[in-house]
């Protein structure tokens, strides 16, 4: 999401003559778009900031010139007073819900009289609406935000404090983002959410549709060949969602699909309103309608409370469903969430045991399955150079990374590919068929 805003914020500043570099030493202004979730998100923002201050005063004393600060995203939203407290050398800090308002920001900052510009409101307006229809190409693979912000209110999750209420994009407006992403080269798009799968558009005509229905529009647009969407709450997984991975070719086999904990006294600590055998049935279904599709989640270890027991059922409901990949993190106690400040937190040697032993577990799962794809042939979309000279990189329908021997003029087609080696992190690919390249 946070790769999305930043796009959206570069389009927004376009029309004053900004433009995104590589080159922080030349820039005239940097936005830290900075993240809450954890702990460790947020503390990276405070040392980066002191880094960007030396940056600002070096522009000052040799180029005499004034590099303008800004903090966007959840962090500025939910820490903007200690921010300008911390780091007084910061000029604009605004929340997720209002950098369309960047440019009058912009406009109000005032070194001399050390005027600063804060918009951290919850507004009215839409700030979609507000957006330039117009952006530069966002390459092969493109994020498409849909909806935002979440009700459900996880005992150990800020998202719906700093992201707000639940907002889902009106039907048309997703749609004709769709197709300019189509008409600037995107191949294939990830629909985004906080809660994506809770997705409510309305259309024009009035009618609410929900992802599938959204899904299986986006699917008839010409050029558009792959479509994914994340994160998922297992509750908002409806029947028509299910089917979609049963019927519609370009909703890709990968689903990111959280769960946290495989302990029903966890789960129901960290209010997720649904026990283990809720998920692993949603699981089931998806691989009735969708037999290879590749599941991927989310785990939080130590959250409060959490015994031994209960992190046996967390190893044990791994073990049931089989991950290609998974994220895994320690708990993180944030503030103004109900967890937080219950008493029965888990030390953090505990915490530390526990990420170590999932991670083992969950690398163990991802080497197995891309050893079951060795040996498949499946479409690449190429998307970038890879890491050394000579080679591509792209993504299988499961989400894998891909490298292979090629050269940049394959960058935006769909190519033929043997998986032909295993690693832990990504496959090695050979493309077998050129004549047929699309
Ligand atoms: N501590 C640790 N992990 C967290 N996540 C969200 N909040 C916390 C927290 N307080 C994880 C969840 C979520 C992912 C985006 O981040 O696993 O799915
Ligand atoms: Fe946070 Fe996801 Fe729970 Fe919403 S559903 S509160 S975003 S973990």
């Amino acid at each position: 999401m946070n790769v999305y805003d930043s796009d959206r914020m570069t389009d927004v500043l376009a029309p004053l003559g900004y433009a995104p570099t590589d080159q922080v030493d030349d820039a005239d202004m940097v936005i830290l778009n900075t993240c809450h979730i954890r702990e460790k998100a947020s503390e990276k923002v405070f040392s980066e900031l002191g880094r960007l201050r030396q940056l600002q005063q070096r522009a000052a004393d040799q180029q005499g010139r004034r590099l303008t600060i800004a903090v966007a995203g959840c962090v500025a939203q939910a820490e903007g007073e200690e921010i300008t407290r911390r780091a007084p050398w910061v000029d604009i800090v605004v929340g997720p819900q209002t950098y369309h308002r960047l440019p009058e920001l912009v406009g109000k900052v005032d070194p001399a009289s050390r005027q600063r510009a804060i918009d951290t409101d919850f507004p009215e307006e839409v700030k979609f609406d507000f957006l330039p229809g117009e952006h530069a190409p966002r390459g092969p693979a493109a994020f498409l935000s849909v909806q935002e912000g979440c009700d459900k209110f996880c005992a150990f999750c800020v998202v719906p404090y700093t992201r707000g209420a639940e907002f889902s994009r009106p039907v048309d407006t997703v749609l004709a983002e769709a197709r300019r992403l189509v008409a600037t080269g995107t191949r294939e798009v990830t629909l985004l959410g906080q809660n994506v799968n809770a997705y409510h558009g309305e259309t024009n005509g009035g009618n609410i549709w929900g992802l599938g229905r959204l899904i299986r529009e986006l699917a008839d647009i010409d050029g558009l060949d792959r479509i994914r969407y994340t994160t998922s709450h297992p509750l908002d997984m409806d029947d028509d969602l299910i089917a979609a991975h049963g019927d519609v070719p370009q909703l890709m086999p990968y689903l990111h699909l959280p769960i946290q904990s495989g302990s029903n006294h966890i789960l129901r600590e960290m209010n997720r309103r649904h026990d283990r055998d809720v998920y692993l049935a949603l699981i089931d279904r998806l691989r009735a309608v969708r037999p290879d599709i590749a599941m991927s989640g989310d785990f939080i270890v130590g959250f409060p409370g959490e015994s031994d027991r209960d992190f046996a059922d967390t190893l044990s409901l791994v073990n049931a469903v089989g991950y290609a990949s998974a994220y895994s993190f320690k708990y993180s106690p944030r503030p103004g969430t109900p967890a937080a400040t219950t008493d029965q937190q888990v030390p953090e040697v505990v915490k530390s045991e526990r990420l170590e032993s999932l991670r083992q577990l969950l690398n163990a799962q991802q080497l197995a399955f891309n050893k079951t794809t060795e040996g498949l042939v499946v479409d690449v979309l190429v998307e970038r150079a890879g890491g050394r000279a000579g080679q591509m990189a792209g993504r299988s329908p499961y989400m894998q990374a891909i490298n292979f021997d090629g050269t940049a003029d394959q960058i935006g087609k769909i190519l033929s590919c043997r998986l032909s080696a295993a690693r832990q992190n990504s496959m090695r690919g050979e493309i077998i068929d050129l004549k047929g390249a699309a």
